[in-house]
């Protein structure tokens, strides 16, 4: 049996990393293609080197570029790498251009397609993930939904038959990395001596919050105005977007950081008062590692963290400034995001309903 993951973006190593151990416990052959979305080394290298994942089989260095461009570009690529390694399973994650772009290829040249993390939606349809997370469930054979919120979102489109629920991958990697962190320093209380507690992780990177100078302005001042230090980890799309507006991220409260290495960023947010954030798998970590989250977007794929009072849907002003500055919600042991053995699952899954 033979799997090949397609991954390309920061979010999908962290994924890849317990899928990877995973096929290697079951004695699975595991061929990684990287497309080359993301190429800063803290965007992608210090992933593989930090979470043990195997360096890729296949690279399509494909880049930056307009979504047409970019998703073009691997499509191409792609059906060459598909032809050339004949896989069981194309195994595509979450919803960047990357996953798309992997589905449509496979499905074209008729080689099943598993999506992990099927079903996730914001019913946004102006964000470019939620167009990526449809088309990418309607191409798939198997959709590996990581939460039951996400099965009946598919039960809704008419894909029931296809769904399997087999938890949250991120969920894996988290408690797997969180042990072995055991008592870390965060590097963010280090490098700017603050205590524990006293200050809150950002980042934001989204286009409907970077993409006009009016909203990111907005973003970055209420971030700024927060009664406690707001260090950004500021992801190379922020500082491009803050370069061409011809704005500074730094101001008032908000200290600007470059990203971090998924421990040290764990480790950073194990000791955060909370985290602000426009990313999906931050939200879930914070409501794993039980930190308050505020989002800073209309909607959220992840509904439990809402739900269950951790997580906050502000806008840019006053309603992120109160959100950020809320004290800590009452303490909950609610499990919706599996028991950290999604990847076995998956795997085991994929066995069952090779052809
Ligand atoms: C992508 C995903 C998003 C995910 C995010 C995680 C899509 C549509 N979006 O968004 O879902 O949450 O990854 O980080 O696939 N850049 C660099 N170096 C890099 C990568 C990007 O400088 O290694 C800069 C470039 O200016 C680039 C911009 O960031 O144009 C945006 O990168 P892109 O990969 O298009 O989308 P992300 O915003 O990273």
């Amino acid at each position: 049996m033979k799997i090949m993951s397609v991954v390309g973006a920061r979010p999908q190593f962290v994924k890849l990393a317990p899928i990877a151990h995973a096929c290697a416990r079951a004695n699975v052959e595991h061929i990684i293609v990287h497309t080359g979305q993301h190429y800063d080394p803290m965007l992608s290298d210090a992933f593989f080197a930090d979470l043990n994942i195997p360096a890729p089989d296949e690279h399509l260095g494909v880049g930056s570029g307009s979504h047409g461009v970019q998703t073009g570009a691997m499509l191409a690529a792609m059906d060459e790498i598909i032809l050339k390694h004949q896989p069981d399973w194309v195994l595509v994650y979450g919803d960047t251009n990357s996953t798309t772009a992997a589905a449509l290829s496979a499905v074209k040249l008729h080689f099943p397609i598993a999506h992990l993390e099927a079903g996730l939606r914001s019913f946004n349809r102006e964000m470019p993930e939620e167009i990526n997370r449809i088309v990418t469930d309607h191409c798939a054979d198997l959709l590996l939904a990581p939460t039951e919120v996400a099965a009946k979102h598919l039960e809704n489109e008419g894909l029931a038959p296809r769904t399997v629920v087999v938890g949250d991958v991120m969920t894996d990697v988290l408690m797997e990395t969180k042990a072995k962190l055991a008592d870390a320093k965060s590097p963010i209380m280090e490098e700017f001596g603050f205590a524990a507690g006293s200050y809150s992780l950002a980042t934001i990177h989204r286009p409907a919050n970077t993409d006009t100078k009016e909203q990111l302005e907005a973003v970055l001042d209420s971030l700024g105005a927060v009664d406690h230090p707001v260090v950004i980890l500021a992801h190379p799309r922020l500082v491009a977007k803050a370069a061409e507006h011809g704005i500074e991220i730094a101001r008032g409260n908000l200290h600007l950081h470059a990203p971090l290495a998924y421990p040290d960023l764990l480790a950073s947010a194990m000791s955060a008062r909370g985290i602000i954030t426009d990313s999906g798998g931050l939200q879930k970590e914070a409501f794993l590692l039980r930190v308050p989250c505020t989002t800073v977007r209309p909607q959220t794929e992840w509904v439990e963290t809402v739900e269950c009072g951790w997580n906050v849907l502000v806008n840019a002003g006053t309603q992120l400034v109160e959100a950020a500055q809320r004290p800590m919600p009452p303490a909950t042991d609610y499990a919706p995001y599996g028991d950290g053995k999604a990847a076995d699952r998956v795997v085991a899954e994929l066995i069952a309903n090779t052809r």
